[in-house]
């Protein structure tokens, strides 16, 4: 059997538990490729699991290699995973039903995997797939954001929420965004107002949204209702919100859950980066050694866009 470096846990419990070691190298199956891995990232998703969090929803097995997000090349192909050949530059969003992309080598189910952006270079492309995915669903399927409509979006200048903006703006919508220590960002990225949660609260600043998009939870999701209109829509990514308050506010609200088919979305944001359209804003590169200091960055909760982790030079 060929090993590989992989991070993996072994328990459940705080950064610690990342284990950077070898670890088998994955054969690819029916219906899978085997994915050369160049860069992956670091989502909040990631820090779930290794806290333990995420036993509840998904059935994982220990040792659990961790990670996401993936670009790199084709290494193998499986039986019947049609239209790749060794040597393909892809991306794509692997492993968060079992072992992931903090690896040498990464399985993914071939209908997931789509050609990498040709105008990004792996980091950038392997910041992209888990969070443009996310705000992708949120704002484009589930609240279904269109021209002339205004949306609040919380932790505008996170990984999912620097996104969100970039898709907001070319669906042709009025954004307003929050943040503290990552603010000066906001303008550079488009929104057309910005609003700094730390000193301003932004439920005395804005009203009539036709769409909050919730990336934080908590007291931020409360005190949004206020700022919709009826009829308006509250998206989180992170907190049920509840159904007694919509009805008693006349609006809608969901919690958006990523979910396949992934391939076709990852192809359009592709394009849409390609166009110079979608810029994914890597606050830091480390090497997948550092693999501690890189959940260490995200869990402090104030990174600016994404964490980004390079395999190979
Ligand atoms: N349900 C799903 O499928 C799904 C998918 C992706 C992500 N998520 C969840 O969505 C959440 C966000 O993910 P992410 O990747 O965007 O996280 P992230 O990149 O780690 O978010 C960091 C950002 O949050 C901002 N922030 C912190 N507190 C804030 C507040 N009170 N108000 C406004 N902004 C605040 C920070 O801005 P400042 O530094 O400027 O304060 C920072 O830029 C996580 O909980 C994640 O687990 C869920």
């Amino acid at each position: 059997m060929l090993s590989m470096k992989a991070v993996r846990i072994h328990k459940y419990g705080d950064s610690d538990v990342l284990v950077y070691e070898d670890a088998p190298r994955p054969v690819p199956g029916e219906g899978e490729v085997l994915i050369r891995v160049h860069a992956t990232s670091v989502n909040p998703f990631d820090c779930a699991v290794h806290a333990g969090y995420m036993t509840g929803m998904f059935n994982y097995t220990l040792p659990l290699i961790l990670g996401s997000d993936v670009s790199g090349v084709i290494e193998e192909v499986g039986a019947g995973a049609n239209g790749f050949s060794p040597g393909d530059e892809v991306y794509t969003r692997a492993g968060v039903f079992r072992d992931g992309a903090n690896a040498e080598y990464v399985l993914a189910i071939a209908a997931d995997v789509t050609a990498k952006p040709k105008s990004l270079d792996h980091i950038h492309s392997a910041a992209l797939p888990h969070v443009s995915l996310t705000a992708w669903q949120a704002l484009y399927e589930l609240a279904d954001l269109s021209e002339g409509q205004t949306v609040l979006i919380h932790g505008a200048a996170g990984g999912v929420g620097h996104i969100a903006v970039q898709l907001a703006k070319l669906r042709g919508a009025t954004v307003i965004g929050t943040a503290s220590e990552n603010y000066d960002l906001l303008e550079s990225l488009g929104v057309d107002q910005a609003i700094n949660y730390a000193t301003t609260p932004f439920e005395n600043m804005v009203h009539d949204v036709d769409v909050v998009l919730d990336t934080i939870g908590g007291d931020t999701q409360q005190r949004s209702w206020t700022t919709l209109k009826r009829g308006g829509f509250l998206v989180s990514t992170i907190q049920t919100p509840s159904e007694e308050m919509a009805a008693a506010y006349g609006v809608r609200q969901a919690m958006v859950l990523t979910s396949p088919p992934i391939a076709q979305t990852l192809t359009e944001v592709g394009k849409m980066a390609d166009a110079g359209k979608i810029k994914p804003v890597v606050y830091t590169v480390l090497p997948l050694q550092e693999i501690k200091q890189a959940h260490q960055i995200v869990e402090g909760n104030h990174a600016r866009g994404k964490v980004v982790l390079q395999v190979i030079e």
